[in-house]
């Protein structure tokens, strides 16, 4: 039996290794802890809640308006009694937040292998996103294994010099993805009921934001562009459910004032997943919603000067459209106005994923850590 130690800490990280924590945990050869740093709170338990995941250790971390430093330290700090009393012989971390940089560096401090999903993602501009671009970089210094969810990711490490237990296994938010979606299946009403508020006879927009590098002025030329996009076009509502990180949540409510933009909490994921199925379109800066959309047919515009997910936007399933309000107005007008536009966007192929990462990452594994025994 080899034990294993899941460490992670927000709520994108949750649902990207939910499917990895239910398969491992459910395998006789190992033994499998979790350990939130609960860098994010309210945000981390709706999707832990979903997955029916209950951590082993809570290091509850939160605090209103965190700083990167002040969270970083409270986080490598706190790593350290888990570690000695879970003893991993491997720990899993996911993605590029505060929570994985610290997860890996205290893990290669305690001399335990480190296996890194969803790694080999560059953007090459280490402030955007910020600080997640040298965070993902230096968490593949850290890395024992290094799963990446495309081969442009696993050149991307090649290039660096990374070339040991390197394997391009798809993205595990697919995996995700297909496992909440068969759970909403069961139960459509459930969800038009929480959702009679909003007014599906219009063109859904789903709205998400909350990047570091777009605070202050860029995220208040994004709420111009998407405040002109309600008032000229009544045939379309926009649904925004509003990251809780109060540099956002402050200035969407004052300037987001309008009768078909809709302001909500953030979303359980299947609610969310729900939501973005019925959507018409999607503007987001987030790295997980540009992985998803696609598999549910839906464009992406994303509302960033440059992206690490660049296969996206080579198949064609996603656009930068960056933070000016005139760009972010007109590419949109386009793809309500302009049906051979919308149906080329709609129609890509999703280039993240097949929703096989799971098995194929438990394979490796199981091979090269019970290789000799
Ligand atoms: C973090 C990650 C980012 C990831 C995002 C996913 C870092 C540096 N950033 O950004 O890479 O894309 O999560 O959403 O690791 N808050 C709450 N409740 C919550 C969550 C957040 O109130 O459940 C508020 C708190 O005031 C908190 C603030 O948001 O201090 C910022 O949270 P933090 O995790 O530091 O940064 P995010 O912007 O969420
Ligand atoms: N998501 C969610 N509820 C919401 C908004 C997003 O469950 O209200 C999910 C979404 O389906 C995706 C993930 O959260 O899987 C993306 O998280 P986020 O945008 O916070 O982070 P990022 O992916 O940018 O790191």
């Amino acid at each position: 039996m080899k034990r294993i130690l899941f460490v992670f800490g927000t709520r994108p990280e949750a649902i990207k290794l939910a499917p990895l924590i239910k398969t491992f945990g459910a395998h006789i050869s190992f033994v499998v802890k979790v350990c939130v740093t609960a860098q994010h709170r309210e945000m981390l338990d709706q999707a832990l809640g979903f997955f029916d995941i209950v951590p082993d250790y809570d290091l509850n971390l939160m605090q209103a308006n965190q700083t990167l430093l002040q969270i970083t330290a409270r986080a490598l700090e706190s790593l350290e009694p888990v570690i000695n009393d879970a003893k991993p012989d491997l720990i899993f971390v996911q993605g590029d937040t505060t929570t994985v940089l610290v997860g890996a560096l205290a893990s290669y401090y305690k001399n335990i292998k480190v296996a890194h999903i969803e790694a080999g993602l560059r953007s090459f501009d280490k402030y955007s996103p910020f600080p997640e671009e040298m965070n993902r970089l230096l968490i593949s210094r850290l890395a024992d294994f290094h799963f990446t969810p495309t081969q442009g990711a696993l050149e991307n490490l090649l290039e660096e010099g990374i070339k040991t237990n390197v394997y391009n296994v798809g993205n595990t938010v697919i995996d995700a993805l297909q496992l909440g979606l068969s759970i909403i299946q069961k139960d459509e009403n459930t969800y038009s009921t929480f959702f009679k508020n909003i007014d599906f006879s219009k063109k859904i927009i789903l709205v998400t934001c909350h990047r570091r590098e777009s605070f202050g002025k860029p995220f208040q030329d994004i709420c111009k562009a998407l405040l002109r996009i309600a008032t000229e076009n009544e045939d379309v509502e926009l649904v925004y459910p509003v990251h809780l990180n109060p540099n956002i949540q402050d200035i969407a409510k004052k300037l987001l004032v309008h009768p078909r933009i809709k302001l909500i909490s953030p979303l359980d994921y299947p609610y969310f997943i729900w939501l973005m199925n019925k959507s018409y379109l999607v503007l987001t800066d987030s790295g997980g919603i540009q992985e998803e959309a696609p598999s549910l047919g839906k464009p992406v515009l994303v509302l960033r000067n440059v992206t690490e997910r660049t296969e996206g936007i080579a198949a064609g399933t996603a656009k930068l459209v960056g933070t000016d309000p005139e760009i972010i107005f007109s590419e949109t007008w386009t793809l309500l106005k302009n049906a051979n536009e919308y149906a080329r966007m709609s129609k890509a192929t999703n280039p993240y994923g097949d929703g096989t990462s799971t098995d194929k990452i438990l394979g490796i594994l199981m091979d090269d850590i019970f290789r000799g025994e």
